[in-house]
Formats: structure tokens, sequence, C-alpha cells
């Protein structure tokens, strides 16, 4: 154990509000939806009945459609915007009104198989809700075959440039007054613009004025994209959620079902101009036309191809930490600037279990490398600069901390022993 476990432990418990994690103070005061799968992992490294806790008060919040929020305001904090009263979905405890990547299933899965005994009991119980929220992704967002976001924020990925067709088409100009917290916190520069923001609260409105009606916001939203990263997550927690299915003595057709027809999808978001995985917009048809790390999560869920294996190496190639979450040679590549290049920690922590699954042991492990030294560096921030390692964002970070005890610390020979 060293001073760096010790710190990330401690971050996990400073960020403990009693049953769920905050990502980070001040920043992000609420429980989001995937940080807490992420806490999670990081919990069963040292407490796994806090593991299971997380990710029981995430689907505690799940709404009768299936589907789980993407943020849960257990105590109201004045210091973020959009705070309840602007989403107003009426939830109780109140909770935004669109979702994020369901990687939950697969979280879930990992921390089960850190103590399968201990964890039985609780996995039957959360199983049924994974399953209505995946029923819900298939049933609501998959009926143009790969899955559909109706936010930039439901990606996970809220500002990365593949977005940008889609938000061209969302029109700001009428959005009442309002005031960002986000940028009190963290410098300005490396968060979303205003005019990204106008448009954010404009989709919000669009869903409270229908009451958070699934089919009108679909049918009619201002925003519905294909998003190649949360159709990779969600392709692969499919296969995870059947493995635990099988464990628990379910029937897990319908679900290999579901991963099915997803699969099958997967050439409608193959853009052959990239030679890459591509976000779509919905309304036209058009690719974003831009690379990006949603792209990369098909290594997680076993899709990645050789044309996918250049462009990964020319982008990686380019910078010296971690994969950026954006194409460095394109025009809108920006080092610092939240999903428009810099490299996440979390998020080179799934490619790498992909890359470890495709026999590809040696690039997870670079990762790995490339990913401990900017936490060696700086500590367990937000997100990092790719090209000079430079901290940004929130400090003390839920997920960062999480992927340095499940993932991104080196293992001395002595714990490697047995292991699988
Ligand atoms: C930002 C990130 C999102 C994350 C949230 C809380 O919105 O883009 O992925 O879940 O912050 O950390």
């Amino acid at each position: 154990m060293t001073d760096l476990d010790d710190k990330a432990r401690a971050i996990l418990r400073l960020n403990d509000k009693g049953g769920y994690t905050l990502p980070t103070h001040g920043l992000y005061p609420y429980q989001w939806n995937w940080d807490s799968a992420f806490a999670a992992w990081g919990f069963a490294t040292f407490d796994n009945p806090r593991a299971w806790d997380e990710l029981d008060t995430l689907m505690a919040s799940q709404w009768p459609s299936g589907m789980v929020p993407h943020i849960i305001f257990h105590k109201v904090d004045p210091g973020y915007f959009p705070g309840p009263d602007v989403w107003g979905t009426g939830q109780t405890p109140p909770t935004s009104g669109i979702t994020q990547p369901p990687v939950a299933a697969t979280m879930a899965r990992l921390v089960w198989e850190m103590d399968p005994d201990a964890g039985r009991d609780r996995l039957a119980a959360l199983y049924p809700k994974l399953l209505a929220w995946h029923r819900w992704w298939h049933e609501v967002r998959c009926t143009h075959g790969p899955a559909a976001i109706v936010h930039p924020w439901e990606s996970g990925r809220d500002n990365c440039p593949d977005w940008d067709i889609g938000m061209a088409g969302v029109d700001g100009s009428s959005v009442g007054p309002y005031t960002r917290r986000d940028t009190g916190h963290v410098d300005p520069d490396m968060r979303p613009t205003k005019e990204d923001y106008d448009r954010y609260i404009t989709i919000v409105e669009f869903g409270r004025n229908c009451g958070w009606d699934d089919k009108t916001i679909v049918d009619e939203g201002p925003f519905l994209m294909s998003d190649p990263g949360t159709t990779f997550v969600l392709l692969r927690a499919h296969r995870d959620l059947a493995v635990l299915g099988q464990a628990l003595g379910h029937d897990v057709s319908q679900i290999e079902e579901w991963a099915a027809a997803l699969r099958s999808a997967l050439p409608q978001i193959w853009n052959p101009a990239l030679g890459a995985y591509d976000a779509r917009n919905l309304r036209t048809g058009a690719f974003a036309n831009v690379l990006g790390s949603g792209a990369f999560l098909a290594y997680l869920a076993g899709a990645g191809n050789t044309e996918l294996d250049t462009q990964l190496m020319r982008v990686w190639d380019a910078v010296s930490y971690g994969i950026p979450s954006a194409d460095p040679e394109a025009p809108s590549f920006h080092s610092r600037k939240y999903w428009r290049g810099p490299s996440w920690p979390f998020l080179n922590a799934l490619l790498a279990i992909g890359f470890t699954e495709n026999g590809r042991a040696d690039l997870a492990e670079r990762l790995r490398a490339e990913t401990e030294m900017m936490l060696q560096k700086h500590g367990f921030w937000e997100y990092f600069d790719p090209l000079d390692a430079a901290p940004c964002g929130g400090a003390d970070f839920t997920w960062t901390a999480a992927i340095w005890l499940t993932w991104a610390r080196h293992k001395p020979d002595s714990e490697m022993k047995g292991a699988a």
C-alpha cells in the first residue's frame, strides 16, 4: 500500500455522503449516474458492502419507465446549475430528466466478481432494476438501431465535437436568464461556452415542458443523435448483465436478443469516409465526421477492427498521456477543454479493459502506465492535458481515485500472484 492508495481511499471517503458519493465537492455536489458506478468499483477494493450501497442508491431513483436519471439531487445545493427547479421532474428525491451511459451492469459485475458470495443477495436485489433500465434503452432509445441520446449530457462526454452538428440545430436564443455555477469553480476556458449552455438549457426546457414524455422527446425534441460511446457501453453492459443473470439462474435470452439487435445496428454508425465509428444526427442522417473516444469504446464491446486500430494509434501517438477524447489533428481539438481533447483517466480504464480482452495486453499496459504517470505527478484530478499531463477541471475526483485503486496503480508482483 502506498501513500497514493491511502489518498485515493481518503477521497472516496471524503466524497461519501452516506450511501452515495459526489464526483467532487463544489463543482458537482450531487450523485451522478455513471460516476457512481465507478465509485462502486473503487469502494469494492476495500469496502464491499459500501460498493453495493452506491449502486443501490443510484438504482433507487429509477423512474417507473426504467430510465435511471443522470443526477440525483439528494440535498439541494445552490452552488450547482441547473438544479432541481430547472429540471422540474417531480421525483422524490428530485432528479434530472435525462440519463447517462449505462455502465452500471459492467461495474456491478466487476464488484460481484471481487466477492461473489458476499455480493449474491445484493446482486439479486439489484438485477431486476438493471434489467428494467436495459429494457428501457432497447425500447425507447434503440428504436433507430444504435443508442440515441436526446441531450449531449446523456453521453457523459458533454461538449465533445461529436455533438456540434446536432447542437447547431438547437435554437438557444430564447432561453430565459440564468446564472452558471460551473465557471465559478474552475477556469471558464476549460468549460463549455455560453452558446453551448444556452442550447443545453433549451433542451432541458423542452423536456420539462412536455412532462419528460419519452416519446415526445425522441420524436420531436430539439436534439437526437446516435452516440457510438453509449452504444458500445450498452452493448458491453448487455453482455455483463447476461452473465450476472445466468449466475443468478435467470433466463437471459431476452438480453441476448437486445445485444444481437444492437450489434447488427453498428454499420449505421460506421463512417467509411472517416474510417471509424461516428456520431450521427438522427434528424438529418448526417455523420458528425469527428473521431473521438466514443468510437474507441468499440474495443470495450469487442467491436474493434483494423481500420479503427489505425485511427487509434494515430491519435494516441500524437499525445503523451493516455488516449485523447478528441482527435489532436482536428481543428476543434483543445487540449484542456473538457471533452474536446483531454485525457480522462476513467475512460482510459474502460478502453484498457477492451484492449486486454481483445488480446492487446501491451496496449492496456501502455495506457495504464501513462495514466499512472499523470496521477503520480498531480493526484486525482477530473481530467488532464494529454500533451503535458497538466491537471484540469475539479480536484479530488471520485472516479479518478476509484480507477487508481482498481486499475491505474502499478501492482507489485506480490499482488499479482494468483490474479487471473
Ligand atoms: C461532467 C462529465 C460527465 C460526468 C459529470 C460528473 O458532466 O462530462 O461525464 O458524469 O461531469 O463528474
